[in-house]
């Protein structure tokens, strides 16, 4: 579903390259986390997923990206749209119309989605999001944690293949932040919608995230299946990146018994080892 070949990419008038030779390959239905400390590409491989690098952001592009056979490069920001949808990390660049149901509405318009679909497609995406009494509200009168709320049902409305969300749980509380990560995992295994996620919540990430990929400084320090990233806990901590407890538990405990432990990735892994353990 997307293919990244050997990707560099620096933005117009800045020196230091912001990704270097990115490669990347997901499949349909993938569940990608994107982790590493300030500055390290997050956000600038996110858009260059969803097409914004380097159609709107214009720089050095080197190598390739293809979302569903498309070449970003050679198709235009409008094709691309229709397939990836993209919530930025700062929501309120993404967020145009005065009230709720106007923001929804504009970009289903936009995307020529009938008339007689759009009210099923609004309640359908406020609905998913938790958040169906705020359809008529202005947008001035939301919260921060609300607004992102939005920001993510307008793009779930657009239904796309590919969902790129750039900090989605910024604003939120943990629970909120779990509900949308429990959309996410519904919307993948339910639409089978490709999602990667750029989130500093590891511990909430680990437990969605089938895949993760770890950026520092442009670029990609480790990438694969999640427990097997976390199984480079030295090499994480080196960049500033924290691991969840559980993980790191796991990992002295197999060091100090001197036996085999899998890396943990939740609560539940780590009670059983520890019962383990203990037998
Ligand atoms: N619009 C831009 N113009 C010029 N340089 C940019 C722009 N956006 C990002 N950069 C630079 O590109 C590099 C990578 O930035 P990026 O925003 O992708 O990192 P990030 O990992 O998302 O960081 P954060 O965790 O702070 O969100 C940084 O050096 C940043 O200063
Ligand atoms: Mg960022």
């Amino acid at each position: 579903m997307i293919e990244i070949q050997d990707l560099s990419f620096t933005y117009q008038d800045e020196k230091k390259p912001a990704l270097e030779g990115i490669s990347l390959s997901l499949r349909e239905g993938d569940f990608l986390g994107i982790i590493g400390p300030a500055g390290a590409g997050k956000t600038t491989l996110g858009r260059a997923i969803s097409g914004i690098v380097p159609h709107h952001y214009k720089g050095d592009f080197y190598g390739s990206v293809t979302v569903g056979g498309m070449d970003t490069v050679d198709s235009s920001l409008i094709d691309i749209s229709r397939l990836v949808g993209m919530v930025f990390q700062d929501v309120d660049s993404q967020i145009i119309c005065p009230t709720v149901e106007d923001e929804l509405l504009y970009g289903l318009e936009n995307f020529g989605i009938g008339r007689d679909e759009i009210p099923e497609r609004i309640g359908f995406a406020l609905g998913k999001v938790g958040i169906p009494e705020l359809r008529e509200r202005s947008i001035g009168s939301l919260s921060g944690g609300q607004r992102q709320k939005v920001a993510i049902a307008s793009v779930i409305a657009l239904k796309p293949r590919v969902l790129v969300l750039d900090e989605p749980t910024g604003e939120l509380d943990p629970q909120s932040s779990r509900q949308v990560f429990t959309l996410l995992r519904e919307l993948n295994e339910e639409f089978g919608i490709t999602i990667v996620v750029i989130e500093q919540k590891i511990m909430l990430l680990c437990e969605f995230a089938r895949r993760l990929l770890v950026l520092n400084e442009g670029k990609a320090v480790h990438e694969g299946e999640t427990r097997q990233v976390l199984s480079h806990a030295e090499d994480l901590e080196n960049i500033g990146v924290n691991i969840p407890r559980v993980a790191t538990l796991s990992r002295a405990l197999s060091r100090k018994t001197g036996k085999e432990i899998p890396v943990c990735i939740n609560l539940d892994e780590a009670e059983k080892t520890a019962r383990g353990l203990m037998a």
